[in-house]
């Protein structure tokens, strides 16, 4: 008896540290996914309000000092609530811009999104008004809830089309254009009577638009659709970047061959509902008179070569 139970205890010891050691290893691993998803959570929904100071050579002086929101990328859709909405709009209005842009991509999906999201952002308001341009998103079919989802909120499309913003007895022109993907690019009817020595700003929805445009009118684009790549992984950066010129286009300021271009990464996400190392973003961006920005190290240069500067504080 004694010899056939003899070897049995220590089975029961080793079946019995496995268990536990399996148990530990499940533990860790529950807590390490619990992790994982937490700053996953965090980083797709924790908003960050960018502030950019941008310097602007043909900035009339009446305009120094132009604070503008822009907001883009909503892709309000059943992954993307319009609670984060609500938070963005409410974040931009904390900034009192003097203009609000909105640059596209309101949905993802269905058209029924549509009103839910420009419901969303109904507070939105400015001194110069809340001017938008619809995205690749925003098209096939889905055109007409979006435009008439923003006119109901008094939202302005500029779509090939343009305003101008007059301050202090000095005029600054607004144009918007078409999306590349999915519409028309009609530059010179954005910048309408713009004069030679003055410089526009232009709201479009994909970045890339700054190589193909032939004016030199243009002094700063300002674009989104890129989400500032939407997973930046360590090491290895962004997998993915909707843009033919690489990660040049990827966020931030950027010096485009004609222009200077904001990016912003946006506020909503698509393909994958989840943002990792690229939170979403208000941007907020003061313009002031000059060649370079003072700070001196706020442009991307390169295609993919420099991290952006999410997060430049005003001086
Ligand atoms: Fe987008």
């Amino acid at each position: 008896m004694a010899d056939t139970l003899a070897p049995a205890a220590p089975a029961k010891a080793v079946r019995g540290r496995r268990r536990i050691t399996r148990r530990a290893a499940l533990a860790a691993g529950g807590c390490a996914a619990i992790g994982a998803a937490t700053y996953v959570c965090r980083n797709t929904l924790r908003l960050r309000l960018e502030r950019r100071r941008i310097a602007l050579p043909r900035l009339p002086a009446p305009f120094e000092g132009f604070t503008i929101a822009l907001l883009a990328d909503l892709h309000h859709s059943r992954c993307v609530p319009l609670a984060l909405i609500r938070e963005a709009a409410t974040l931009a209005l904390s900034a009192r811009p003097d203009l609000v842009l909105l640059g596209g991509d309101f949905i993802t999906g269905s058209a029924r999104y549509a009103d839910p999201c420009l419901r969303a952002l109904e507070g939105l308001a400015a001194p110069h008004g809340v001017f938008a341009v619809l995205g690749n998103h925003d098209h096939g079919g889905k055109e007409r809830a979006v435009r008439s989802a923003l006119a109901r909120r008094g939202f302005r499309e500029l779509f090939n089309a343009g305003v101008w913003l007059a301050r202090g007895g000095a005029r600054l022109r607004l144009g918007g254009v078409g999306d590349l993907w999915r519409a028309t690019q009609d530059l010179p009817a954005a910048l309408g009577d713009l004069r030679a020595g003055e410089g526009a700003l232009v709201l479009t929805h994909t970045p890339d638009f700054a190589e193909l445009m032939e004016s030199d009118g243009v002094d700063l684009l300002l674009a989104g659709h890129t989400h500032g790549g939407q997973a930046v992984l360590p090491l290895v950066g962004a997998p993915f970047t909707p843009s033919g010129y690489g990660e040049k286009y990827r966020a931030g300021l950027v010096r485009g061959p004609r222009c200077r271009v904001y990016v912003t990464r946006g506020v909503g996400t698509s393909v994958l509902p989840v943002r990792i190392g690229c939170p979403p973003e208000v941007s907020v961006l003061e313009l002031v008179r000059g060649r370079e920005n003072r700070e001196g190290a706020d442009f991307v240069a390169g295609a993919g070569s420099q991290a952006p500067e999410p997060c430049a504080a005003f001086e």
